[in-house]
């Protein structure tokens, strides 16, 4: 499957098969592949509580509203970003050759000191190439997905543990769908969203 039938294929599905589990490696694997996401100074602030236990996904479930498909779908990826990526920096650098490990890893530090925005900024960035990256691979496995935000973010952290630093970004589902998706709502137009050179310039078309 190349990247662009990826895309063409991924939809946020809602229904899925209850009794349809995904083995353990292809969950591995899809950690694994979307692991190699970009992250700013390659921080990796993406962290993945994978759900698969029932009575998890039910008090999820409750913590969304009832969203049946937090129970359907086979894995929850509850998405974590840390806040606190950058204290780690030389871990994230460990197999960089010397001189740029001595160079980067205190720039590092002093690029996100005391600027807690940025930091959160950056905990949801990542995350969320993460996430794309997770869903385009779940796709190519033959899974289909939804990215999720209608949850109640407090709820959500207690039932997965979250850390103290780590903040919850997104919930993802992962399942062997049962319906096909509708049409798409109605997609921008590439003039709509894109512009040459700045933001007043003329429409990409
Ligand atoms: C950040 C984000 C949060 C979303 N939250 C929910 C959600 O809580 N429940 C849900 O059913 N769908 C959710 N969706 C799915 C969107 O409704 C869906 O992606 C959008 O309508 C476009 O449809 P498509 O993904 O099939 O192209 C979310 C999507 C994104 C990207």
């Amino acid at each position: 499957m190349t990247v662009t039938e990826a895309l063409k294929k991924r939809r946020a599905i809602k229904e899925y098969d209850p009794e349809f589990v995904i083995p353990k490696e292809d969950i591995v694997q899809l950690f694994a592949k979307t692991l190699l996401s970009p992250s700013s100074f390659n921080l990796q602030h993406w962290r993945f509580a994978a759900v698969v236990d029932p009575a998890v996904k039910a008090r999820l479930c409750e913590a969304a509203w009832g969203q049946r498909h937090i129970s359907e779908a086979s894995l929850v990826v509850v998405l974590a970003g840390n806040l606190d990526a950058a204290e780690s920096a030389a871990e994230y650098w460990r197999h960089a050759p010397e001189r740029v490990q001595e160079k980067l890893v205190p720039q590092i530090g002093r690029f996100y000191a005391n600027n807690d925005r940025l930091k959160r900024d950056e905990a949801i960035r990542s995350a969320s190439l993460a996430a794309m990256s997770l869903m385009l691979v779940a796709t190519e496995m033959g899974y289909q997905t939804c990215p999720m935000i209608g949850f109640d973010f407090e709820k959500a952290s207690e039932i997965v543990a979250l850390p103290d630093g780590w903040i919850p970004v997104m919930m993802i589902t992962v399942g062997r769908g049962t319906r096909e998706p509708h049409p798409r709502a109605g997609q921008l137009r590439v003039e709509d969203v894109a512009f040459w050179n700045s933001f007043a310039g003329e429409p990409v078309k």
